[in-house]
């Protein structure tokens, strides 16, 4: 089961996969990480778990098919199954959806189809929602908008500062994930 964490920022979910990795919950390797931000904190990461790295600058390839053609590539060459998405900021093109049909996912930090695309934390608190949670979906070619895996929602209160909501909703992003990962992969070994 190997897999690709494509992701852009902190990496706390790419440490919580490793982590479910080395625990056996969830039986996969993490082949690859890409990042299309240089100074990503993910990316130190990933090198100090030895997992293999690619960081690229989108802006020196001509368009998004370029980029993803050479992703894809670089995913092949480490026999990549599943990409994860886990705070990738870009939209998934053609060219890696067509070669990963039903096996891009993404976690996104709401109930969608409630506040999808960027601060969705921040979107929460503005409507003062009392119940928000986190979203696992298959990727499409729209903008937080595949087919739904898994939910799980969390209260908040107004007394919550955007700080404690984002502690309490990645709380639940580092369960929800691995699991959902490892589900999936069960799901299609009874295939
Ligand atoms: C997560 O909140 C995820 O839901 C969103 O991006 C964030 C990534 O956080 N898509 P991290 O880099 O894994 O800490």
């Amino acid at each position: 089961n190997k897999i690709a964490v494509f992701a852009s920022g902190t990496g706390s979910n790419f440490d919580a996969i490793m982590e479910a990795c080395d625990k056996g919950t969830l039986n996969a390797d993490v082949t690859l990480l890409v990042s299309d931000k240089i100074n990503a904190a993910v990316i130190e990461k990933a090198q100090k778990r030895n997992v293999d790295t690619v960081v690229f600058n989108p802006k020196s390839f001509e368009n998004k098919a370029e980029f993803e053609k050479a992703l894809l590539a670089d995913c092949q060459a480490r026999d990549v199954e599943w990409i994860i998405l886990a705070g990738y900021m870009r939209l998934i093109g053609s060219t890696l959806l067509e070669a990963y049909p039903k096996r891009i996912i993404n976690i996104h930090p709401s109930l969608l189809p409630a506040f999808p695309g960027k601060d969705a934390i921040g979107q929460a608190i503005d409507k003062k929602v009392k119940v928000t949670g986190v979203t696992v979906h298959f990727v499409d070619d729209g903008m937080d908008t595949g087919p739904i895996i898994a939910q799980e929602a969390l209260s908040i209160s107004e007394e919550d500062t955007k700080d404690e909501v984002r502690r309490k909703i990645q709380a639940v992003e580092h369960q929800l994930y691995p699991q959902v990962i490892q589900s999936l992969l069960i799901k299609e070994e009874a295939k």
